[in-house]
C-alpha cells in the first residue's frame, strides 16, 4: 500500500456492527493525512503538490425545482480511494450522472485533471479519463465475458475501418493484443476461466466484477463506482474492498465510490464527503467523519447507520 502507516477498523464504533469479516489486520484501513489544498477542500498529503485528478467548483443541477445538487465542492488527489455517502435521494448517482456528462449541469464547473469538461460529450470524458460503474449493472448480457471487456479496450486498439474490414494483418495483431490484455484485467478479478461464458449467465457479484474489469480496460485515470458492493454477499464485499485497494495501487489512478457499506466506506476510503439533500454535510477523513454531528444526525437520527 502507498498510504503509509496502517489502522485497525474499531469494530465497535456506529458505522459497522462487528461483522465476521471484522478480523485484526484483515481490513486495514488506509491511515491517510489530508492535507487542506483551498479553503474547502482537502487532498492526501502524498497527491497535495500535484493537480487534482478532480476537482468540482460550486456544481449543481436542478430538476424542475428541486435542487438535486447544490454546491458541490470537492478534489480527488490522483491516487486517493474517495467516498461520497448519504441517504438515498441524496444526490449521489445524479453527481456521477455530471461527472460522466449525462447530465449537463445547471451552473458549475468541473475540470479533469485541471482540464473544464464543459463541452465534452459522455464518449469523450471516457476518452479524456474517466469510467463508470453503474448501480443497476449494465453489461451486454447476450455478448461472452471477454467481449464485455474487450468493448471497453476498444476505445484504445489503433486500426482504420478498412483494415478492420479486410481483417488485414495490422487488425488481427491488435485483436490478438487486445484479447491478452483482456484476459488480464479478468484474471485481476478471477474470471478468466468464465470468458466464453455470456455475462448475463454470471452470478451477481460476479457480474459486478466484470463491470469494474471493463471500465478499467478503458484505462481511465478516475474510476467511479456507483455502489459496487449492492447485493454482495459479505465475502464478496471483503474480496471487493481488497480488489479496489489493490486496483488503486496497481493503476495508481483515483477511485471515487458512492456506498452504503460502511464497513467498507470505513475502512478503505481515504477521503469522504457526506451528501444530505443534495449538498454536502461533512466532508474529511474517516475519523472526522465519525465523529461529526451533523452526519450522525443525519443517518443515527433517522433510521441509524445500517439503513444508510
Ligand atoms: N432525471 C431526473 N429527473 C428528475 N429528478 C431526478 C432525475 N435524476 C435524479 N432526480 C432526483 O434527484 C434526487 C437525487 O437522486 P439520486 O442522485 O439518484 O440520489 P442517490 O443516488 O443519492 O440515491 C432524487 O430526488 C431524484 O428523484
Ligand atoms: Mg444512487
Amino acid at each position: 500500500m502507498t498510504a503509509g502507516s496502517l489502522r485497525v477498523l474499531n469494530p465497535q464504533n456506529v458505522w459497522g456492527a462487528e461483522t465476521e469479516l471484522n478480523r485484526d489486520g484483515f481490513y486495514p484501513s488506509l491511515h491517510t493525512t489530508l492535507k487542506p489544498v483551498t479553503r474547502v477542500n482537502y487532498l492526501p498529503e502524498r497527491d497535495a503538490d500535484k493537480t487534482p485528478i478532480l476537482e468540482c467548483i460550486d456544481l449543481g443541477i436542478s430538476f424542475g425545482g428541486l435542487k438535486a445538487v447544490d454546491n458541490f465542492n470537492i478534489a480527488l488527489g490522483r491516487t486517493e480511494i474517495a467516498g461520497l455517502i448519504g441517504p438515498n435521494g441524496a444526490g449521489k448517482t445524479t453527481i456521477f450522472n455530471l461527472l460522466t456528462k449525462v447530465y449537463q449541469p445547471t451552473h458549475g464547473t468541473i475540470l479533469l485533471d485541471g482540464k473544464d469538461i464543459a463541452y465534452m460529450t459522455t464518449e469523450q470524458v471516457n476518452r479524456a479519463g474517466i469510467a463508470r460503474t453503474f448501480q443497476n449493472i449494465r453489461l451486454f448480457h447476450n455478448q461472452t465475458v471477454i467481449d464485455n471487456v474487450l468493448i471497453g479496450l476498444h476505445n484504445e486498439m489503433h486500426y482504420t475501418m478498412a483494415e478492420s474490414v479486410l481483417r488485414l494483418p495490422r487488425y488481427w495483431k491488435a485483436e490478438k493484443i487486445a484479447r491478452e490484455r483482456a484476459l488480464e484485467y479478468l484474471s485481476l478479478f478471477h474470471l478468466e476461466e468464465h470468458a466464453e461464458e455470456l455475462a448475463g449467465s454470471l452470478p451477481y457479484g460476479a457480474q459486478r466484477r466484470l463491470e469494474i474489469a471493463r471500465a478499467l480496460a478503458t484505462n481511465p485515470s478516475l474510476l467511479l463506482l456507483d455502489e459496487p458492493a449492492a447485493g454482495m454477499n459479505p465475502s464478496e464485499t471483503a474480496e471487493l474492498m481488497e480488489n479496489i485497494v489493490r486496483i488503486r495501487d496497481t493503476f495508481q489512478i483515483a477511485i471515487l465510490l458512492i456506498e452504503h457499506d460502511m464497513n467498507l466506506v470505513m475502512n478503505i476510503c481515504e477521503g469522504i464527503a457526506v451528501l444530505n439533500f443534495g449538498r454536502i454535510i461533512a466532508k474529511g477523513s474517516p475519523d472526522d467523519i465519525r465523529s461529526n454531528p451533523a452526519v450522525v444526525e443525519a443517518y443515527l437520527g433517522r433510521k441509524g447507520a445500517k439503513k444508510l
